[in-house]
Formats: structure tokens, C-alpha cells, sequence
């Protein structure tokens, strides 16, 4: 029997059905947006290669800026021959003109394509070992930009070592888990058991193995990522069934893959004595103005 993912036909048909469902008047805006639009807008229009990567590096310049950070990291956990990677580079490059927030981009890779798989858990219907090897790793790296880099090795013994060496001048903020396997992201999840301070309090993660009629609670990234919930009380990772509101393209199947990671012992999440004015509610029949900010 052959072992894949979804085809590229079934890809593109993802694609079309999203747009065959949104109505016309969205269709012809996101052309326009296209052709003519500011960055910040093609992502809210899903114009940009691999959006849900563009939509989560966006948004985790934006809380950097609230929180006061310049620089974050971003991560992908399995990088096989780096396409991925190198549109990670070119998003990060693209925010960085539009915000002015830096990016460290980091891909983790064993570099010999999937180890042997633990048990069913891991999918052994869809992936074996040596499936997607980095073919070239010598080009891959000449190809990256100086702020990112590749950590290889597998991710039990380079986590924990990372870990070590995160920085709170470069909080995580975005973190990409394609590893495939259950077992790999058990211990990829490990990169949030860092110092609370080396994270942004919440940014997005993107899962690219949650989506598709195999996959479910008892197998895979969905499982790894249920246990880590268990497991942890100040870090979580939630599925926001909001997210479809704030987008214009609600059909779109990434917005079921990402999770909102969140640093719940976060010191920007820690009660403050009023460090600012309070809070208004309006009201204009009583001539009462808002101050929400
Ligand atoms: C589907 S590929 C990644 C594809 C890539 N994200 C892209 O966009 O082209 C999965 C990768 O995960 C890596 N991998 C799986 N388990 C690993 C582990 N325990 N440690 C390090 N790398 C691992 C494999 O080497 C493989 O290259």
C-alpha cells in the first residue's frame, strides 16, 4: 500500500473549495488585495504563501510591540529539504518591513528523514522511517538568511539544549510543529517548559498533522499536544473557535491546524497595581466618552 499525506490535488481541492465558498464579492476583493494590497492586507486576505505561517508571524510581531519586545524567535520542527524553512525566511523578512520587529529563525531537523515509528501512535498507516530526508543540507544552509539556522539532530537531545540557551531579548513567539510523528512532538513540546519570560505571553503554534479523517484525540499531534495540556498548569495550547470570525476566508482548513500557546505564569499576565488609568465605558445617551485603552 503507498504511504502519503494529502496529494497536491487534494491540496489545490482544499483551495478551491474554500474559495468556491466564500461569496463573490470576497473573491474579487482578495484579487484586487492581491495585485494591489498592503502586506498587512494580503495576510488578512490569505495572499501570501503558507498564510497561517504569515498570519502567526504577523500577529507575534504585534504582541512583541505590546509587550516590548524587538526581536522574536520562530521555529519549525521538521524542516526534510527546507521549503518550508526558506517561506518562513521570506515571511519573516516581509513583517520585519512591515513592523519593524526582527525574527531569529530556528529549524529543527534530525536530518535523516523519520525515525522508526513507536506504535500506532505515530501513524505507522501514513509515515515510515526515512521518509523526507533533508536531501541536501549543504545548499539548504546557504540558502538561509543570517538570522536563521538549522539544529540538527533529534529533537530529544536538541530541545532541552535549546532550552538552555533561549533568550528573553528573543522571546518565542511562533512555532511550527511538522514532525509527523506522536512521539516527535511529545518531545518537541518540551520548548515550552522554558523560563516564562522567554516566551511572548501568547503567540500561535501551527500543527500540520491535526486536519484529515485519520488523524484524531488518541494519535498524533492532537494527542501530544491533549497530554501536554494534562500535564502543564501555566502552559496551554487552545483551539480558538473564534479565530474563523476575525478571518475572511472561514472555510479555510488552517484555521482548525494552529493553536493559540499561552504563558499563563507570563509576568505580563500577573496582576498589576493600576500601572495605567482605568478604563471607561461609554455612554452617549449620558454624554459619557470611552477611554478603552
Ligand atoms: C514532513 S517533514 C517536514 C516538512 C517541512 N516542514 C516542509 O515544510 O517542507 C517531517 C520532518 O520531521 C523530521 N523529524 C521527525 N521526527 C524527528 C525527531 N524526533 N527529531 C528531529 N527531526 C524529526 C524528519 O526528519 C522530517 O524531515
Amino acid at each position: 500500500m503507498k504511504r502519503t499525506g494529502p496529494s497536491l490535488l487534494q491540496l489545490r481541492r482544499n483551495f478551491a473549495l474554500e474559495y468556491l465558498c466564500a461569496p463573490m464579492h470576497v473573491i474579487l476583493t482578495a484579487a484586487f488585495i492581491k495585485l494591489f494590497g498592503s502586506y498587512r492586507q494580503k495576510v488578512l486576505f490569505d495572499q501570501v504563501r503558507r498564510r497561517q505561517h504569515a498570519f502567526g508571524i504577523l500577529e507575534a510581531a504585534d504582541i512583541a510591540k505590546r509587550v516590548g519586545a524587538k526581536q522574536v524567535t520562530v521555529v519549525e520542527f521538521g524542516v526534510a529539504s527546507g521549503a518550508g524553512l526558506m517561506n518562513l525566511a521570506q515571511i519573516c523578512e516581509a513583517v520585519t518591513k512591515e513592523t519593524g520587529i526582527s525574527f531569529r529563525l530556528i529549524g529543527f531537523d534530525v536530518g535523516k528523514g523519520l525515525p522508526s515509528p513507536i506504535d500506532y501512535r505515530d501513524h505507522p498507516e501514513m509515515f515510515q522511517s526515512g521518509d523526507y530526508p533533508m536531501v541536501n543540507p549543504d545548499a539548504l544552509k546557504n540558502s538561509l538568511p543570517s538570522f536563521a539556522s538549522l539544529i540538527i539532530g533529534d529533537v530529544k537531545e536538541t530541545v532541552p539544549k535549546f532550552l538552555e540557551e533561549l533568550d528573553k531579548e528573543s522571546p518565542i513567539g511562533y512555532v511550527v510543529f511538522d514532525l509527523d510523528y506522536y512521539s516527535s512532538t511529545v518531545d518537541a513540546l518540551a520548548i515550552f517548559e522554558g523560563d516564562r519570560e522567554e516566551y511572548l505571553p501568547v503567540f500561535w503554534s501551527y500543527f500540520d498533522d491535526v486536519s484529515g479523517i485519520w488523524f484524531n484525540d488518541w494519535c498524533g499531534e492532537l494527542l501530544a499536544i491533549n497530554e501536554f495540556n494534562e500535564k502543564h498548569r501555566y502552559r496551554k495550547l487552545r483551539l480558538d473557535h473564534s479565530l474563523m470570525a476575525r478571518r475572511v476566508f472561514k472555510n479555510a482548513q488552517w484555521l482548525s491546524m494552529v493553536r493559540s500557546v499561552h504563558i499563563l505564569d507570563h509576568p505580563f499576565r500577573s496582576i498589576r497595581s493600576s500601572a495605567r488609568e482605568a478604563k471607561v465605558i461609554g455612554n452617549t445617551a449620558l454624554g459619557i466618552t470611552s477611554k478603552l485603552k
